[in-house]
């Protein structure tokens, strides 16, 4: 495995491996890295000759400056789970290096991103949109990897591969949860033992109203959510939503939609958490 900082650098191994024919996959991270990132990682492996993973705090997708600075990072732990899962490059690139000159690039998604994280962290999407396709023009893979936690971050990408006529195929992988059912998540580590253990009530309430579909209208699930997680002091809902999978839009009828998915976003005392359901009806 090796480490490379540089895309230059990168540039030149990537081509050596092009020219003997290897497909390349692409895992970007932010690194302080869980078994949730590692499971992107064994399936880039699994569906590549040589896996690329990218390692990048990436400021221009933070609208709040505390927790970008607060963000954890852990290289040295990255890389031995990197080295053990089997990956064959890590691209870990300075700020200097990924923006050599501030990215002036706007994007425009459409309806996509007014909504949810969208409409809650004005500049996100268009900060991941700047970074990953940097990413993207640098690894030229055949096929990225991205989690499904993040959903509304693959609808965004898929659109912009679009625009930007990127030959990737994008692959959304599942969601890996700890054993009470946690999202598995780098913010995880933020949250105190106390915390960490009452945020495994966002999972559990979101399962259990899966369980309410379709007997329940979808504005009585919503409420049921929102309400079972504000009542524990802990929490602060910043939203919940049930949405069109395809346009991200709300859902008023379960028969507006198949498998319509509740996105949520909560603070657990200062740590914003993200997690999502899919619903059957
Ligand atoms: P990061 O939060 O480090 O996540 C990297 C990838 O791992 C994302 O595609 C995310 O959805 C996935 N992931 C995180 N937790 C997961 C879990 N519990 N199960 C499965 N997959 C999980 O997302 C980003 O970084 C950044 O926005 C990035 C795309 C790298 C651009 O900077």
């Amino acid at each position: 495995m090796r480490v490379i900082n540089s895309v230059k650098e990168l540039k030149r191994h990537l081509s050596e491996e092009r020219k003997k024919d290897k497909s390349i996959g692409l895992v970007p991270t932010m690194g302080a890295l869980h078994e949730g990132h590692i499971s992107l990682v064994e399936q880039c492996i699994a569906d590549n000759e040589i896996c690329v993973v990218s390692i990048f705090v990436n400021p221009t997708q933070f609208n709040d400056k505390n927790d970008f600075a607060s963000y954890p990072r852990t290289p040295e732990k990255d890389y031995a789970m990197l080295e053990e899962a089997g990956c064959d490059y890590i691209f870990a690139p300075s700020e200097e290096e990924m923006y050599p000159e501030p990215d002036m690039r706007v994007f425009d998604f459409g309806s996509i991103t007014d909504v949810m994280e969208g409409a809650y962290r004005p500049g996100h999407f268009n900060g991941v949109a700047q970074v990953v396709s940097k990413l993207f023009y640098a690894v030229e893979p055949c096929k990225a990897y991205f989690g499904e936690k993040d959903f509304q971050q693959i609808a965004v990408i898929r659109v912009m591969v679009k625009q930007l006529d990127i030959p990737v195929e994008i692959i959304a992988c599942p969601i890996l949860r700890e054993s009470t059912g946690l999202a598995m998540s780098s913010r995880n580590t933020r949250l105190t033992p106390e915390q960490h253990q009452k945020a495994s009530l966002i999972a559990h309430t979101l399962k259990e109203s899966a369980t309410f579909v379709p007997g329940k209208k979808v504005h009585e699930v919503i409420d049921y959510v929102i309400n079972a997680l504000n009542n524990e002091p802990v929490f602060r809902v910043e939203y919940f939503d049930i949405v069109n999978r395809d346009t991200l839009q709300s859902i008023h009828n379960w028969t507006e939609t198949t498998d319509p998915i509740g996105c949520i976003a909560v603070y657990c005392g200062e740590v914003r958490l993200i997690d999502n359901i899919t619903y059957k009806n």
